[in-house]
């Protein structure tokens, strides 16, 4: 029979639509989350929609011994990892807390692995690895490490401790997956993106617009070099990301040793664009302004795909009307998040 698959972050936007993604395709899921940054009524949710039960332990990835205890005891084959502190500015003013919480539930994961004889992960990276590059699109060979926040640099260094541990340990797999922007949301409305306070990221920030809670979305750079001056990204819909976890998943049962690849669309849409989706979407106008670039910022990511195409067997299949649509699903539908 085979194993299940241990989900840290399981309550969280990302592990939420993996665990869906898993029990879709028949894998058996355990979910670990301290509910530090999510809701444990999530997993109420999962079961309703799945029609599928799961097992979930209310362990910190960071406890080592806590980890190696839920391996043994529901008999885990390999670990998704997605567990993490993920707001840039907040890594800017909590550093240590940043570097302390998702550099240690990696290393936690990997001695408890060590332990217990698992030796397949799949590791939730992101393009923020990347530096700015004037060669676009991005493919996995760009350099890294070059990152203006302390949680970009965890992703390096989380790169770096896992590449290291599968050279070291034999048999390990590890497949690290480089997001682009991830948004949308289960189309059930069930499942979604629920950041506390002001958002950070366009899509929640936009939603709350929508919903009426902030008055207007400030455009943060209208003066890039990009066909109508606002930045441009590569949008993936979070069930087309969720479905890249379980191809990673399958690739892992005869690979060892590291690989890293990108997951995005390798399109890339303007804020202005996505501002216009959403307007469809929901059927009334969102108010916007111009306002200065955030520090940082650059005016385009996109993604190659290609790698994942052909490794993976992956390819993002839902468009930005779908992404748009699923995001504000969810949002009128659970206006507290
Ligand atoms: C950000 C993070 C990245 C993280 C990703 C997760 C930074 C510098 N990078 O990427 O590390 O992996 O989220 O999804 O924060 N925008 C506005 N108004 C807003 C917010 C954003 O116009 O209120 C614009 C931005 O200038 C950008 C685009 O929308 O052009 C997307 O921004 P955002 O959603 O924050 O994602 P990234 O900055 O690409």
């Amino acid at each position: 029979m085979q194993k299940n698959i241990l989900v840290t972050g399981g309550a969280g936007y990302v592990g939420s639509h993996v665990i869906v993604s898993l029990l879709e395709r028949g894998y058996g899921a355990v979910s670990v989350d301290n509910f530090r940054n999510a809701s444990p009524e999530v997993y109420g949710r999962l079961r309703e929609l799945s029609g599928k039960d799961f097992a979930a332990a209310g362990a910190d990835a960071c406890d080592a011994e806590a980890m190696a205890r839920v391996m043994r005891t529901h008999d885990i084959g390999a670990v998704i990892h997605c567990a993490g502190y993920k707001s840039v500015p907040e890594s800017i003013q909590k550093p240590l807390e940043y570097y302390e919480n998702n550099l240690g539930s990696t290393i936690a994961l990997c001695k408890a692995m060590r332990e217990t004889g698992v030796t397949r992960l799949v590791f939730s990276s992101s393009a923020t690895v990347y530096g700015e590059s004037k060669v676009l699109p991005y493919t996995e060979e760009h350099p890294t490490g070059n990152c203006a926040s302390p949680y970009g640099m965890s992703k390096v260094m989380n790169e770096r401790i896992l590449t290291d541990a599968a050279a070291a340990y034999p048999g390990w797999g590890v497949v690290l997956l480089r997001y682009f922007n991830p948004i949308g949301a289960h189309p059930s409305g069930r499942i979604g993106d629920a950041p506390g306070g002001v958002p950070g990221n366009i899509m929640p920030y936009l939603l709350k617009v929508a919903t009426g809670k902030l008055p207007v979305l400030p455009i943060t750079g209208g003066d890039y070099d990009t066909p109508d001056g606002t930045g441009l990204r590569d949008y993936l819909h979070i069930c087309d990301l969720a479905e890249g976890h379980v191809a990673a998943l399958q690739y892992l049962e005869t690979f060892t040793g590291t690989e890293t690849v990108n997951l995005g669309t390798g399109r890339a849409t303007s804020v202005r664009e996505i501002v216009r989706a959403m307007e469809k979407a929901i059927g009334k106008p969102l108010p916007t302004e111009i306002k200065p670039r955030r520090p940082g910022d650059i005016a385009e990511m996109r993604a190659d795909p290609a790698k994942a195409k052909r490794l993976l067997g992956w390819e993002a299949r839902r468009s930005l009307d779908e992404m748009c649509a699923d995001s504000w699903r969810w949002a009128s539908r659970n206006p507290a998040g």
